[in-house]
């Protein structure tokens, strides 16, 4: 038996993501939360003919315990979305918050579960969620993900339109966070390995890194990638219940909080930052292994690598102190 939330399941991303999540064999239970359309949502799948048994929750009549109450995996796609112009940090003041919340929920109602934010800026919002888990003395580092999986979907569909050949047959890891340059994108780690031009290479990371914003523009106001979004936070869950059906450890990536994990010390005494998306194992259990992603890297990766964290430690030092600071008061 499996339960899945997702907080956030009326807007963009969550419902494209409740959808696949109703699709999916690995999910028995799926409940979905949000402050409006929740119910509706509900209704709407329920009526799909696969196993899971879909219920809908708003705020009113304790909906979110409701919604929460014994879960094993968790999504937070809940809050606004950019508009042209905006970067992801910009979305801080009023998401900051939303995650916060929902995540206390999580702490209160489903401490064992898997953790999946989705909320932007991802790079703020998973320290937030860490502090969070800590307040309430139930943070498990291997259960806390922040999803960065769409910088590997742009990748892998970006180099395959670059080099030839289908985006499935492509593996490009991408580490650092999931903002603008935080996004680091190992083209030299790619498989099959693929040689650009220094022109073309420079112009396939910034398409990566900056991916999110041709989606923002072309939306003309209307919000980011939902849809996109939704496959990846999917691909991601589904993997994670993979793992948990079979037993056996599946690679993925993501920003996760890297003291907490076997390997996770060694990166992070080469980068100098506790959260940092790479590429990591996953048991039944959550993250078992940070895996190696640095050897070999190139000089024009590593200066990418410095920007980036550059970038990555303000960031994580707002989320923190988001919810550090409103304790000392
Ligand atoms: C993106 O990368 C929405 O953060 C998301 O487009």
């Amino acid at each position: 038996m499996v339960k899945a939330v997702v907080a956030g399941a009326g807007g963009g991303i969550g419902q494209p993501l409740s959808l696949l999540l109703k699709l999916s064999p690995y999910v028995t239970e799926l409940a979905l939360y949000d402050v409006v359309g929740a119910p509706g949502v509900a209704t709407d799948l329920s009526h799909i003919s696969t196993p899971a048994v879909v219920t809908g929750y708003l705020p009113a009549d304790d909906g979110m315990k409701k919604a929460f109450l014994d879960a094993d995996i968790i999504l937070i796609p809940a809050g606004i979305p950019r508009k042209p112009g905006m970067t992801r940090d910009d979305l801080f003041k009023i998401n900051a918050g939303i995650v916060r919340d929902l995540v206390t929920a999580a702490a209160l109602y489903a401490p064992k579960a898997f953790l999946l934010v989705i909320s932007n800026p991802v790079n703020s919002t998973v320290p937030i969620a860490a502090e969070v888990l800590k307040k309430h003395g139930v943070f498990d580092p291997a259960k806390l993900f922040g999803i960065t999986t769409l910088d590997l979907v742009r990748a892998e569909t970006f180099t395959a339109r670059l080099a030839g050949g289908c985006p499935a047959e492509y593996k490009v890891p991408v580490i650092g966070g999931h903002s603008g340059d935080t996004i680091v994108p190992l083209i030299s780690k790619a498989t099959p390995a693929v040689s650009f031009s220094t022109e073309k290479l420079e112009a396939l990371v910034k398409r990566i890194q900056f991916g999110g914003d041709e989606v923002v523009q072309a939306k003309e106001g209307k919000g980011s990638a939902t849809l996109s979004m939704a496959h990846a936070g999917f691909r991601f869950a589904e993997s994670v219940l993979k793992a948990v059906k079979t037993g056996s450890p599946v690679t993925e990536n993501a920003f996760v909080y890297l003291p907490g994990i076997p390997g996770g010390s060694e990166l992070q005494a080469a980068v100098g930052v506790d959260f940092f998306s790479s590429t990591i194992e996953i048991g039944p259990s959550g993250t078992t292994k940070v895996l190696d992603t640095l050897a070999g890297i190139t000089e024009y990766e590593q200066g990418l690598l410095k920007v980036a964290v550059e970038g990555l430690k303000p960031n994580i030092a707002k989320g923190v102190d988001f919810i550090v600071s409103a304790e000392a008061k």
